[in-house]
């Protein structure tokens, strides 16, 4: 076991996920401290979430002594949308937004949709990437719902508490079932056998 704090830095400029991870990060007790970094990334258009966190991960590898990760997430209207917006998260909701969504689905009754987050880490230590993944199901709510959260949280009703949108939750509420806690729970487990 190490004696002094590694820091490990999040690269991201949304307060919301930054907040998310630290809450887990806290409750562990390890050699590894997390601070939070804004850095130009570069943001690709591809055809899978991993493809875009690793392609960010290596727009930065040039700062760095330090490890350090990057996440990505996309939401995924299954059924009626076929995964739509899938890659294309950001975009959608900053152009028709979640009122826009809501509207495109407004003829089907049923519908089936998942968030995916990827975790890109590059681990100084070892001098490596290693990626880390979590994804929820769920379906989308028939109206905007909540206040708390960001993005698609108003508007994704996870299959584990079927009666609240992800707005409604709690971050804790939140992070016992997102993709995103998942993901990370993933690279928590990593750092606990690497230090
Ligand atoms: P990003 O590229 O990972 O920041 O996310 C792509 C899009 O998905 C952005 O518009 C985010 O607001 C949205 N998004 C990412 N994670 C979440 C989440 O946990 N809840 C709701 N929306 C999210």
């Amino acid at each position: 076991m190490k004696q002094e704090k590694e820091i490990i830095y999040f690269i991201t400029g949304n307060n919301h996920k930054f907040n998310e991870i630290k809450k887990l990060f806290q409750k562990e007790e390890l050699v590894y401290d997390l601070k939070q970094k804004t850095a130009a990334t570069i943001e690709i258009q591809a055809s899978s979430i991993k493809e875009v966190a690793l392609f960010k991960l290596n727009s930065v590898n040039f700062l760095f002594s330090n490890s350090y990760f990057v996440e990505d997430a996309g939401f995924f209207i299954d059924v009626p949308l076929k995964g739509f917006p899938g890659v294309y998260s950001k975009f959608v909701l900053n152009t028709i937004g979640n009122k826009g969504i809501l509207k495109l689905i407004t003829d089907y009754w049923s519908t089936a949709a998942h968030f995916e987050a990827v975790i890109a880490l590059y681990f100084q230590p070892l001098d490596k990437i290693f990626i880390f993944e979590g994804s929820v199901e769920g379906k989308v709510s028939k109206e905007i719902r909540g206040t708390s959260g960001f993005g698609y949280d108003p508007i994704f009703i996870p299959n584990e508490l079927p009666n609240t949108t992800f707005a409604e939750l709690s971050t804790e509420e939140k992070n016992s079932i997102s993709h995103r806690a998942k993901a990370w729970q993933k690279l928590l487990s990593f750092l606990r056998e690497h230090q």
